[in-house]
């Protein structure tokens, strides 16, 4: 009898997508304004997912407060009001698009929770766009 339990988390940061491979004009003609070569930011929304059986003791899947300070610890503190472009070690060479900001966040926060739980991270960039990796 699995169970999903969810944290939600939020960050604010900045990006600018980039593909350095492309001139300056191609950049703009995919992303957009999100190539803005000054960069610009978003208030994204982290829904942290696992999956897994009730504990017979405490009836909990997972304690919440463990999941909120996993998450605080190992992301939002490394994300939150940086630019991720260039604060963060993760995206020097990784156009942090939300797709890969989730599957950044998924690769982190699979060290930190034991196997025996499944792992989703869905993340909103804006309340209309997010992502969910893994996607199944
Ligand atoms: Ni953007």
């Amino acid at each position: 009898m699995k169970i999903a339990v969810s944290r939600k988390e939020h960050f604010n940061a900045a990006h600018r997508l980039y593909n350095p491979d492309w001139n300056d004009e191609k950049n703009f003609q995919v992303f957009g304004k999100c190539s803005n070569p000054h960069f610009h930011g978003h208030n994204y929304e982290l829904i942290v997912t696992l999956i897994g059986e009730p504990n017979h003791e405490t009836g909990y899947v997972y304690d919440m407060k463990l999941l909120s300070d996993i998450i605080k610890e190992n992301i939002i503190s490394l994300f939150d009001h940086k630019n991720l472009n260039l604060d963060t070690v993760y995206f020097k060479n990784l156009n942090p698009t939300a797709e890969n900001i989730a599957l950044v966040v998924w690769r982190i926060l699979r060290q930190k929770i034991e196997n025996e739980f499944e792992l989703k991270v869905k993340l909103y960039e804006t309340e209309r766009n997010f992502v969910e990796y893994p996607a199944h």
